[in-house]
């Protein structure tokens, strides 16, 4: 597909998937309308919707046909949503500008970003549990998959997944001796590639994909989150704030050992290339139509946002 079909077609999924997002998000009434606005603020700012959109071309491409997969696409980007929310408070990358806005916690201050982060995060497993009344009741199959997806979802996001990685980003920065490469790679596999790999899982699970298939779509996920956040560290170095909607130079700033830092920008570059690769190779398995994920995949390579 020519690049600007490409592009045009990436938008219209991207509107789509913001669109099914909006219809799960909380109305902003009651008492507590404060932290609600703020979870809504945080998740209507934008952002690439990568996470359900990966999700839903798997899906599609493991031949799901049904809606139970809704819920999951705006469960992951909540998920998603809220480990930004807390990355940006001043205890951790201290950012005050995201998604082309001031950060949560600059606009509803440090106490509401912290409710608004714990509040999306818990609404991401509401919303996620709101599959089973998607799926026939008497289709016990059916039922086990969703079951299944929960919990891979809740996996990745926890202590062994997005948070590990957070906690050992945020302890290198003050450790004072060099991470290893070793290191460097559980950081992005765990805080970057697991959402991602969860996001391709889940989309496999729910559509009935087998083991092997489930399987080849986690290290796809991995390899492919590891280029992301190979790409996020280089574009903190040689971005554009304007076009990322969030600062570069943060890592310089909070003395984060990055990609970057460890190798160089061209080995980091050349690493990108060779991890998104890795991870189309893995689509080879794949028998149904995925050119669009493909394609998907290859345009991270030079992302510039
Ligand atoms: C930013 O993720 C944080 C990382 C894991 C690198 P994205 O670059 O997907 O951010 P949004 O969702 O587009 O704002
Ligand atoms: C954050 O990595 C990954 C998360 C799990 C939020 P970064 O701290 O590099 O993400 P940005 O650059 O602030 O988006
Ligand atoms: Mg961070
Ligand atoms: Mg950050
Ligand atoms: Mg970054």
């Amino acid at each position: 597909m020519e690049t600007q079909k490409f592009n045009e077609l990436l938008q219209k999924k991207a509107a789509e998937l913001d669109e099914i997002i909006q219809t799960f998000l909380p109305a902003e009434e009651g008492l507590q309308k404060t932290v609600i606005s703020a979870m809504n603020y945080s998740v209507l700012a934008g952002g690439k919707r990568l996470r359900p959109m990966l999700m839903m071309e798997t899906y599609r491409m493991c031949g799901g046909k049904g809606r139970e997969i809704e819920p999951f696409l705006a469960a992951v980007e909540m998920i998603h949503t809220y480990s930004l929310v807390h990355d940006d408070l001043p205890a951790m990358d201290n950012d005050s500008y995201r998604r082309g806005r001031e950060t949560t916690w600059k606009v509803y201050g440090e106490t509401m970003g912290i409710l608004a982060g714990d509040g999306l995060l818990n609404l991401a497993f509401e919303t996620a549990l709101k599959a089973f009344d998607r799926v026939d009741e008497g289709d016990a199959e059916a039922m086990k998959r969703v079951a299944e997806a929960l919990k891979v979802l809740a996996g990745k996001a926890g202590a062994y997944g997005m948070i590990g990685g957070q906690t050992v980003d945020i302890e290198s920065e003050s450790r004072g001796e060099p991470v290893t490469e070793a290191e460097l790679l559980f950081i992005h596999r765990c805080k970057t590639a697991a959402l991602i790999q969860a996001s391709l899982t889940v989309g496999a699970i729910l559509a009935g994909a087998g083991a092997e298939q489930v399987k080849a779509l986690e290290k796809c996920g991995e390899d492919l989150g590891i280029a992301f956040q190979i790409q996020d560290d280089i574009l903190d170095v040689v971005g554009d704030s304007g076009e990322l909607g969030k600062p570069v130079g943060s890592d310089e700033e909070n003395h984060k050992q990055t990609y970057v830092t460890l190798c160089g920008l061209e080995r980091a570059k050349e690493d990108v290339e060779r991890y998104s690769r890795e991870a189309v190779a893995l689509l080879g398995e794949f028998e149904a139509d995925h050119s669009f994920l493909e394609q998907l995949f290859l345009s991270l390579i030079h992302r510039r946002r």
